[in-house]
């Protein structure tokens, strides 16, 4: 169980860039694995203040011999390279195979040949579909509502099994809806914000009636690593998230009033999802991760709402589209 050095995967990405600062932190050594580009651009990593501990790969989970090699002198490895939009997964399933069901083989196969310590691989509360009774705990059923959920659910799948069959230390972590700083723009709430500052007349949002488990993402990142720090959890699957359940329609009337705004809202037809893919409550029974570590939700919605809009204001440069997913 020994934990020195962590692969991330994903690492220059909103919740990856989060989790790489935190395992600093707290004295861990890092491997960052970006994904390759010709201008070595490091994602959200660009420009973070990172101490020594850190160092940086560029490749492409698809590629198992740079996964390997990237996986080479580590103990550790958390996987949270994906594809993540829901929209885009209904354009072209087959990308979200590639990489998120074959990247994820590509982590634990190498894993298992380099005999790795700890391999958390990330699901998501998008597995459970609709809620069918609330709150989720993780022996809800698990309904593909999205080629993006069901990507997930063939990974996790996949990675159980190597537990089963070939005994690999593996853990599912499984975060319910997480926000913060550096959150991309087609996210709910950075589109909410950003709309609000440009001082758009009207807020135009998708379906509005869903309701979700909004995590701030300093609490998500820290459940990763007292997941990854238990001797427990082996072969298991753990949620993480607040208990707290709130639907699109009241989180814009909170945010609008965090930043002293009026707000009108308007449904964009285009940004509805296809009826039975829409996933319409989630909610996280968080028993599991309370009772096997010492993680606590640390952030009110309001809190963390509060950093995000304050870091969306000083960084709206970032922020150049209003798509929609959540
Ligand atoms: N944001 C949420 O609310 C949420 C909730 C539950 C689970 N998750 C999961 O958390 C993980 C991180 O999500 P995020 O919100 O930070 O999204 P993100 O898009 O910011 O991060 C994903 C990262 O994966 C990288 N990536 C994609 N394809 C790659 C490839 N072929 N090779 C190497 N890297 C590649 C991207 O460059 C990006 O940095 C994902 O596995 C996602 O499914 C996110």
């Amino acid at each position: 169980m020994d934990m020195k050095k962590i692969l991330i995967t994903g690492a220059g990405g909103f919740i990856g860039s989060h989790l790489v600062e935190h395992c600093l932190r707290q004295g861990y050594e890092v491997r960052a694995f970006l994904h390759y580009n010709s201008k070595n651009n490091w994602g959200w990593l660009e420009g973070l203040k990172l101490n020594k501990k850190i160092e940086i790969v560029c490749g492409d989970v698809r590629d198992y011999d740079f996964v390997f090699n990237a996986l080479k002198g580590c103990d550790s490895v958390f996987h949270l390279a994906a594809l993540i939009g829901i929209p885009y997964s209904y354009l072209s399933p087959l990308a979200y195979v590639k990489t998120n069901i074959e990247g994820t083989y590509n982590i634990l196969e190498a894993s298992r040949q380099l005999k790795l310590q700890n391999v958390l691989v990330t699901s998501t509360s998008e597995t459970y579909g609709t809620a069918q009774y609330i709150p989720i705990n993780e022996t809800h059923p698990m309904v593909g509502q999205s080629p993006y959920a069901a990507s997930k659910i063939a990974a996790d799948q996949l990675s159980l099994s190597y537990y089963l069959s070939f005994n690999l230390p593996v853990k599912i972590v499984r975060p319910f809806n997480t926000y913060g700083p550096r959150q991309s723009a087609r996210a709910i709430i950075p589109t909410i914000i950003m709309q609000l500052i440009e001082g758009k007349k009207y807020i135009t949002l998708g379906n509005m009636n869903p309701t979700r488990d909004f995590n701030y993402v300093e609490d998500t990142v820290n459940g990763f690593l007292e997941i990854a720090k238990s001797p427990k959890l082996l072969g298991e699957i753990v949620n993480i998230g607040s208990g707290k359940e709130i639907s699109v329609n009241a989180l814009i009337e909170i945010i609008a009033s965090l930043m002293k705004m009026k707000v009108k809202i308007a449904a964009d037809k285009k940004r509805f999802r296809p009826e039975k893919s829409e996933v319409m409550r989630l909610c996280c029974d968080n028993s599991k991760i309370k009772k096997n570590t010492h993680w606590k939700s640390s952030y009110s919605l309001e809190q963390g709402l509060l950093k995000t809009i304050d870091w969306v204001k000083r960084n709206i440069k970032f922020y150049k589209s209003d798509m929609y997913y959540v």
